[in-house]
């Protein structure tokens, strides 16, 4: 595995590879299972894989976690080296950003749910992915359906863009007990941890209810908050796959979304149905 830190040495690797399949995982690092499965995804279907790490600071509001962020960069090389990464892109902020930038606006539906709680997040995160897309010029990219808005406001963009890239959306990777894998978890305490599991046995809850034909978002939602009645639970939501809050569940086109707050910490899980 090659560790790349210039955009020259991207470029380069990048022409090289024209003629070849090429799948990327673009990350923040602090790599978990949830990561890991998007690499062997890569890694099965493509010639060549590159995985870019950077916690990048424009999809960050003030007083976020920036600094806090986990950082892990020995554990996560060791990582894409067993995974058969062929290339890991780690660029510094002054390789990625000039102090002017073109912004790029993500649309009117990226201000609901994430968007309306973290105003300006969703353009950073459109704004890194369009570099590091050009930079590597993927055939492939792999996303989780975890973030779910994330997921959807990239294949527009894409889509809206032109981009000649195929999004491939992933399976969310859970722990045994039912929590959703985030680099994020390390900031919970014993008892956040615990309490954590709600979230997802709330999911399933609805889930279940949503197997034994209740349909009607405002019942299921009812049910997750009984379910969560211990928690800081931000939002729920019930939406189809386009971000449209909906009263009653289309299968195949819904999603339901929870966000919970653990201290200074929000978990975000959610279930596509
Ligand atoms: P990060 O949070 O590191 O996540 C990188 C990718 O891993 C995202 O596509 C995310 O959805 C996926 N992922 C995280 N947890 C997962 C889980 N439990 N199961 C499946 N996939 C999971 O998302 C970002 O970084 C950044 O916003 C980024 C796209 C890299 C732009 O900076």
């Amino acid at each position: 595995m090659k560790i790349l830190k210039t955009i020259e040495e991207l470029q380069e690797v990048t022409s090289s590879n024209k003629t070849k399949t090429t799948g990327f995982v673009p990350t923040m690092g602090a790599l978990h299972d949830g990561h890991i499965s998007l690499i062997k995804q890569a890694r099965n279907e493509n010639e060549v894989v590159v995985v870019s790490i950077f916690v990048n600071p424009t999809q960050f509001l003030p007083g976020e976690d920036l600094d806090a962020y986990p950082r892990r960069d020995e554990a996560d090389k060791k990582i894409c080296e067993m995974c058969k990464v062929d290339y890991l892109f780690m660029p510094d902020i002054s390789t990625m950003y000039t102090e002017e930038e073109v912004l790029i606006k993500a649309p009117n539906n990226s201000y609901v749910l994430e968007g309306k709680t973290r105003p300006g997040h969703f353009d950073g995160v459109l704004q890194v992915v369009l570099k590091l897309f050009n930079l590597v010029q993927p055939t492939r990219a792999y996303f989780g359906k975890k973030d779910a808005q994330q997921l959807t406001l990239i294949q527009q963009m894409v889509k809206n863009l032109f981009l000649p890239i195929e999004i491939v959306p992933c399976e969310i990777v859970r722990e045994k007990d039912g929590l959703a894998l985030s680099s994020r978890n390390v900031y919970l305490d014993e008892t956040q941890r615990k309490d954590a599991l709600l979230i997802s046995k709330a999911l399933y809850s609805a889930a279940s209810l949503v197997g034994k034909s209740e349909l009607k978002a405002s019942a299921l939602k009812e049910k997750m908050q009984e379910v969560m009645q211990t928690l800081d639970v931000e939002y729920i939501a019930v939406v189809d796959r386009n971000f449209n809050e909906i009263e009653k569940i289309e299968l195949k086109n819904s999603i339901i979304l929870v966000v919970a707050r653990f201290g200074n910490t929000r978990l975000l899980d959610n279930i596509w149905l």
